[in-house]
């Protein structure tokens, strides 16, 4: 087997439990791109995994035993549908890369299809593999979207195809009170954002028939839905043309109605607060806007200014349920965030139990800390 060294500050890190070694934590690589690789320092084994030297991290670690590729996606793939599936069923993230110890490999399942996305050069050659390995716990339709700039960054190309099968209509899933539509081929990311899906459910518990509710960033309707189904007065704000489309689709899926705004949420939020609008709850959930350090002061600008437009939106005694999905933004900083922006609206926030963060089936690996990445808290607004 291929053998990588790596020196004394890369051991540190891999001991201390990381899956990534730096290429400036490389002495001697004897090992072409792609290559399953053994990570030794100073006559000891650390442990196997992909080798790119192309990539800023050049080694990623997939498993601390002598086992193969195919031994160690298998034994992922079977120890993470068994506890996900406990808590699931048949709907989950069942492999969420680094926190699930897969590095770079992301795998949604709905029901009878599911979506795979790569990162990891040395991955691309077992997709096939994975998805053979798929079928064994009844998945028929496995599609592959291989887009996206970690995939540049890796060497890898950018392509979309099916590795089984081919279901043309969306599928079906349920979640708490509400079904929604997912088109794992048309939709954004993998279709659907299943790390939501308690904080979606915890809104069902506070919303009750005839609230009027605003659900700001609102892709495919996840939390408006929700509250639609308890009989809330829904109305939707969301820039893509095609998740706007989608909102329709879920409310009639759910026999209900409800207003869609396609635009961008600032300008509407900031129209909405110059008419004097105001919602027994609003719910604001941006894309990721920091991705890196160098994003966070921007990122935390336009956090302040979507917070402090949310919270004047919200009628005395209301909720604001308000959501960060950036890693690089902690949770320490997101409280501060939300509770300045909230005194520069002039109103008081009160947060309604602990911040919570993303569905169990999107597992933290503590020693890789950007897998900890949504904040979401539900704040009572005076
Ligand atoms: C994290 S997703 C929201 C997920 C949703 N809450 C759910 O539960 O399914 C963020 C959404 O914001 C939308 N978006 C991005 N920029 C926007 C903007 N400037 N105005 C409105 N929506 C925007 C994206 O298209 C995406 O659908």
């Amino acid at each position: 087997m291929a053998t990588v060294e790596i020196n004394d500050r890369g051991a540190k890190e891999l001991k201390r439990g990381a899956l990534h070694v730096y290429a400036q934590n490389i002495v001697e690589a004897g090992a072409t791109a792609g290559d399953w690789v053994e990570i030794r320092h100073g006559g000891e084994t650390l442990g196997y995994g992909f080798y790119n030297p192309r990539s800023a991290i050049t080694v990623r670690l997939f498993t601390w035993n002598d086992e193969s590729p195919e031994e160690v996606l298998a034994k992922r793939l079977e120890d993470t549908a068994t506890w996900k599936g406990r808590i699931y069923g048949d709907t989950y993230r069942w492999i969420f890369a680094e926190g699930d110890l897969v590095p770079g490999l992301v795998i949604d399942r709905y029901r009878d299809v599911a979506v795979v996305k790569n990162q990891t050069l040395g991955l691309e050659k077992y997709l096939e593999f994975i998805a053979e390995e798929m079928q064994e716990y009844g998945v028929d339709h496995i599609y592959f979207k291989g887009k996206g700039a970690g995939r540049k960054r890796e060497g890898l190309p950018q392509v979309e195809r099916w590795l089984i099968g081919g279901k043309k209509a969306p599928t079906i899933i349920k979640e708490g009170n509400a079904k929604f539509y997912v088109d794992v081929v048309g939709g954004q990311k993998t279709g659907f954002y299943l790390d939501q899906r308690e904080n979606r459910i915890e809104l069902e518990r506070l919303v009750e028939s005839g609230m009027s509710v605003l659900d700001v960033f609102a892709s495919t309707g996840g939390f408006g839905v929700h509250a639609a189904v308890r009989g809330a007065k829904t109305t939707f704000v969301e820039l893509g043309k095609t998740a706007s489309k989608m909102i329709r689709k879920n409310l009639r899926l759910n026999k209900k109605g409800g207003k869609i705004i396609t635009g961008d949420a600032i300008d509407v939020m900031d129209k909405m607060v110059k008419r004097g609008e105001q919602y027994d709850v609003v719910i604001l959930d941006p894309p990721a806007l920091a991705k890196g350090k160098a994003d966070i002061n921007r990122a935390k600008k336009m956090y302040f200014r979507i917070n402090e437009l949310g919270a004047k939106l919200v009628n005395t005694g209301g909720i604001l349920v308000s959501c960060s999905c950036s890693h690089p933004i902690t949770p320490r900083d997101f409280l501060g965030i939300v509770r300045g922006a909230a005194e520069k609206a002039e109103r008081r926030v009160q947060m309604l139990g602990a911040l919570r963060g993303q569905a169990p089936d999107h597992t933290v690996y503590l020693p890789q800390p950007e897998t900890q990445y949504l904040k979401c808290g539900f704040f009572r607004v005076e």
